[in-house]
């Protein structure tokens, strides 16, 4: 831990949106008086009917229920597009990058708005109405954006599927979600590296119902079978549709989008995201976090197949009318000075990328971002996982040159925006600290009986009261959103993770304490790989856990226990790796996989993962507890037989 502070810079007091004695009288405000707080807060947006009714929730275990702005009547895409034509028609809306350093492309709000009209008249063509569910499994291209505002248009619910996650993967979301439309393109590009998205599409379509429509995008122009009756070009449709598209008018709890991630058991879940609060949400943070303010250029490296491309590369940022920059490749492509030399390029303000990334670019060295300039660049974010302080000290004295705070914003797909985080015009930062609550939220330590810690202290982050970007349900399944979230702790939202509060109320994220894994800050249940690889035919028991890990932050240890008769090779491990990528995909990777002829179980027959963390971290001194085990020498041989982390 670190216990620097680094006060707000003299030049951000001044233009900043808010202070910290403002940040202090609104956050009271939006604890103590929410519903007036977020219906001043509500006219943000454009609403075709604006909300009276303001926030009607509840965390009862027996009723868990959340709504906002339920009487309010509005569309996402005329929020992000059709009411910035006025004043901003020719401002560029969206800065594409290419994965070639060579391919950009500046997309107007007015050419935003062709293209998303277009996009809504061709799934409207394909027989996709309001409410139906549409996956998208796309490359970073400009078309994604368009196809998820199309949907927003005209009332579908998207679900976008990771570019990297597998076939299986995809079939999984595709029939959870029962939705009979995808979106995909020809193949994507990342690191000058093709992915061959039609053809994973092809096969995952394979495990799928049947009658399911798909519109391919023209990226790459490889070869790809279209198959007649179901696969159609969208440039062809494109040129049969007009350039003008009617929104559909929404309630403010209609679905938006769903958005597929891993839990501490079984299959990912759909999450669930509606139209008003989480659109208010997304917009509100962006705009108070980055302080951006009207002309900045704005770059978040995520992909749109996670949360954070969601919230913070398209729909927070467009429906504040700023200018987001997209971009389609790789940190270390063609080489590690990519990223500076797009903030130089398109001079880029504010920046937000992962700790990961930090890490991987902090191990090429300095030279790589020193013979760059950054003068564009003003704040610097972090998202995803802790930052480790020496990653924080690196990120903001080599990138930001001592000049820019950093924000490190805790959220989660569940929360649908940023959570805990600095302000940067009114915290003080300390590296490694996601600092306060954003307006709104309120969150509390519990220990493992669900009893407050006040103070300094250290326990499980719950959060006490409903914000408006919060998820509303697991699609199909509200018990299972009511048991993984509201039952550790009644009346309270369990986040998953552990946490510090520290003297002077800072919060200190430390990670899960469930079996989720945060890889390279994508998240993983140790559930789904543990199928995985038991879906191996030489396999018979799987167990995963992380382990520290210095550029993914968390790496994946296995213990496998192989079919009697079996033996354990590197060949067979190899085999076991390229399974798991094939059945989930590449950010699944085990990293380090050790035959076990035994796993530590207790007499009942429940394998003691706490015991495996241990040995996977090293900590072989400090076994806890083993009294319980059913045969101890099991023990023994895992330690004699670790595998060794470079
Ligand atoms: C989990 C959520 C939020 C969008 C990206 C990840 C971890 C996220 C931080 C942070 C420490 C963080 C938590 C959380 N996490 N941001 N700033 N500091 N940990 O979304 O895939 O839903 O993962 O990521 O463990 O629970 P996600």
């Amino acid at each position: 831990m670190s216990d620097k502070v680094y006060p707000v810079p003299a030049q951000w007091k001044k233009r900043a949106l808010v202070n910290d004695e403002q940040y202090k009288k609104m956050y009271a405000e939006s604890i103590t008086a929410p519903d007036k707080f977020w219906a001043k807060h509500a006219k943000r947006l454009d609403w075709f009917k604006t909300p009276k009714k303001i926030k009607n929730t509840s965390f009862a275990y027996d009723n868990v229920s959340i709504k906002w702005f339920e009487d309010g009547v509005l569309n996402v895409s005329v929020n992000c597009i059709d009411r910035h034509l006025k004043k901003r028609a020719d401002q560029t809306a969206i800065i594409w990058e290419g994965d070639d350093p060579y391919y950009d492309k500046k997309i107007t709000y007015r050419e935003l708005y062709e293209q998303v009209c277009r996009f809504a008249n061709v799934l409207k063509k394909q027989g996709v109405k309001k409410g139906d569910r549409v996956t998208i499994y796309m490359p970073m291209i400009p078309e994604a954006a368009y196809a998820m505002l199309a949907c927003a248009r005209i009332g579908a619910v998207h679900s976008v599927v990771f570019g990297g996650f597998s076939p299986d993967s995809l079939a999984g979301r595709i029939n959870d979600a029962q939705s009979k439309f995808v979106v995909t393109a020809d193949e994507g590009l990342r690191g000058g590296k093709k992915v061959p998205l039609k053809a994973n599409t092809d096969e995952a379509l394979k495990k799928c119902s049947g009658d399911e429509k798909v519109v391919v995008i023209r990226r790459t122009g490889g070869a790809v079978a279209m198959q007649a009756g179901r696969d159609v070009w969208y440039h062809e449709e494109a040129a049969k549709v007009p350039a003008e598209c009617k929104p559909e008018k929404m309630k403010a709890e209609d679905p938006l989008f769903i958005l597929y991630t891993s839990g501490s058991t079984g299959k990912p879940k759909g999450v669930l995201h509606t139209t008003g609060g989480y659109l208010l949400f997304a917009s509100m943070t962006h705009q108070y976090v980055f302080d951006y303010h009207d002309g900045d250029i704005y770059w978040c490296t995520a992909d749109v197949g996670w949360v954070t491309g969601h919230s913070y590369i398209l729909y927070g940022p467009l429906a504040n009318g700023a200018t987001t920059l997209m971009f389609e490749g790789v940190p270390n492509y063609p080489t590690a000075s990519r990223f500076w030399e797009v903030i130089d390029k398109h001079q880029v303000n504010i920046f937000y990328t992962a700790p990961t990334a930090i890490r991987a670019l902090m191990g090429a060295g300095e030279d790589f971002v020193k013979r760059t300039s950054r003068k564009s660049l003003r704040l610097l974010g972090s998202v995803g996982e802790p930052i480790n302080p020496e990653a924080w000290e690196w990120y903001h004295r080599v990138v930001g040159d001592d000049r820019c705070p950093i924000v490190d914003t805790w959220w989660q797909t569940e929360t649908g925006g940023i959570l805990i985080t600095p302000l940067p015009g009114a915290t003080k930062l300390k590296p490694g600290s996601a600092t306060r609550p954003f307006f709104g939220c309120k969150p509390a330590l519990v220990d493992d009986k669900g009893e407050f810690l006040k103070g300094e202290a250290s326990g499980n982050l719950v959060i006490l009261d409903s914000w408006p970007g919060q998820m509303r349900t697991v699609y199909g399944d509200h018990e299972r959103f009511v048991q993984t979230y509201f039952s550790a702790y009644k009346g309270m939202y369990f986040t998953g993770d552990g946490c510090r509060r520290d003297k002077d109320g800072y919060y200190w994220i430390t990670g899960r304490v469930d079996d989720v894994l945060n890889v390279s800050g994508h998240r993983l249940g140790t559930a789904e790989v543990e199928s995985a690889l038991v879906s191996h035919p030489k396999v018979s028991e799987a167990a995963v856990v992380g382990y520290p890990h210095d550029i993914k932050g968390t790496g994946i240890y296995c213990y496998v226990t192989l079919m009697a008769g079996e033996q354990g090779s590197d060949i067979l491990r190899k085999d076991l790796v390229t399974h798991v990528r094939k059945e989930i995909g590449p950010i699944a990777s085990p990293d380090l996989l050790q035959f076990a002829p035994g796993l530590p179980k207790t007499r009942s027959g429940k394998i003691m993962r706490r015991i495996l963390r241990k040995i996977a971290e090293d900590e072989f001194g400090n076994l806890g507890d083993t009294s319980t085990l059913a045969d101890p020498a099991v023990v023994d041989d895992l330690i004699a037989n670790r595998q060794n982390k470079k």
